[in-house]
């Protein structure tokens, strides 16, 4: 994308409202503030709030705007209704979803707990659509609103088990259908669904040398949380009447590695 292009793209998200699901840290943190920086107002949801405390003191500290830190534990209803009623009281509308925050568990010969179990699936599906269910009427009042997974390439029919749990497989490729179901779902309204699958991503912290040579790394590396910040912003940015779905590969944790 040309620099003109890229200036254009970032004003367009200017002034918008965009919550972020997960955002003490990792791709959620990312997220939140690359979306900062495109001069978004940043409502940012997790379950640490020491975490969230400290994104948003940085947020606000570099954007000069407000961010809303909200209490959110995906895997519990309670909290994701309390989440709900606390953005709904303060936000009349909300332009962006971001459903990022799920919990990740790896595959192993020992059996899962039941906790380890539920709070995979719940985190990932029941949650998160509760979440989106909650935030609709919200999301209905922006003149260009869109709900983005962030996915996996588990979420994809054809990928294999890897290294990851089958919970967690299962959680993803559910995922891959709550998108696909609020994409049918939400046909001839104005809200997009978008889904983001990552590889497995090198976690860069914004304010490490790293972040800014991502964009240099070549074939044969991993993909970055920056790949996939980089990625939700294009799709949001594209004209509304498309929906982009987008499967970030790479050679390195990848889908066929
Ligand atoms: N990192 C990768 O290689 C990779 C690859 C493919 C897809 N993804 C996806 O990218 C997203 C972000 O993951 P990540 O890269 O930052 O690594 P991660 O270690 O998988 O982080 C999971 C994120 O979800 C949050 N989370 C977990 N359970 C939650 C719950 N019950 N309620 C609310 N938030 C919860 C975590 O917040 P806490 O601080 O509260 O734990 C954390 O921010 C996830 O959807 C993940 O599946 C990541």
């Amino acid at each position: 994308m040309s620099a003109v292009n890229m200036v254009l793209t970032m004003s367009e998200l200017h002034g918008c409202v965009v919550v972020v699901t997960g955002a003490g840290r990792g791709l959620g943190a990312a997220l939140a503030l690359a979306f900062a920086d495109a001069g978004c107002r940043m409502i940012i949801c997790g379950r640490n709030e020491d975490a969230l405390r400290h994104n948003a003191a940085a947020i606000t500290e570099r954007s000069k705007r407000p961010c809303d830190v909200i209490q959110l534990d995906l895997a519990a209803a309670e909290s994701v209704a309390a989440a709900v009623a606390t953005i709904r009281a303060s936000h009349e509308k909300i332009d962006v979803l971001v459903n990022n925050g799920a919990m990740w568990l790896e595959g192993r010969s020992t059996p899962y707990s039941a906790q380890e179990i539920m709070g995979t699936i719940n985190s990932a599906v029941s949650g998160t659509f509760l979440f989106v269910q909650g935030l609709l009427p919200q999301l209905n009042k922006s003149h260009r609103p869109d709900i983005v997974t962030i996915g996996s390439t588990s979420s994809l029919p054809t990928a294999a088990l890897r290294h990851v749990s089958v919970p967690f497989y299962a959680a993803k490729r559910a995922q891959g259908a709550l998108a696909d179901g609020f994409r049918q779902q939400l046909l001839g309204t104005p809200v997009r669904s978008i889904i983001i699958n990552p590889p497995d991503l090198d976690d860069i912290s914004t304010l490490d040398p790293e972040w800014d040579k991502s964009p240099s790394r070549q074939k044969g590396e991993r993909a970055t949380n920056r790949d996939i910040a980089d990625a939700v912003i294009f799709a949001v940015t594209r004209p509304r009447h498309i929906n982009l779905s987008i499967t970030v590969d790479a050679d390195q944790g990848g889908v066929f590695s």
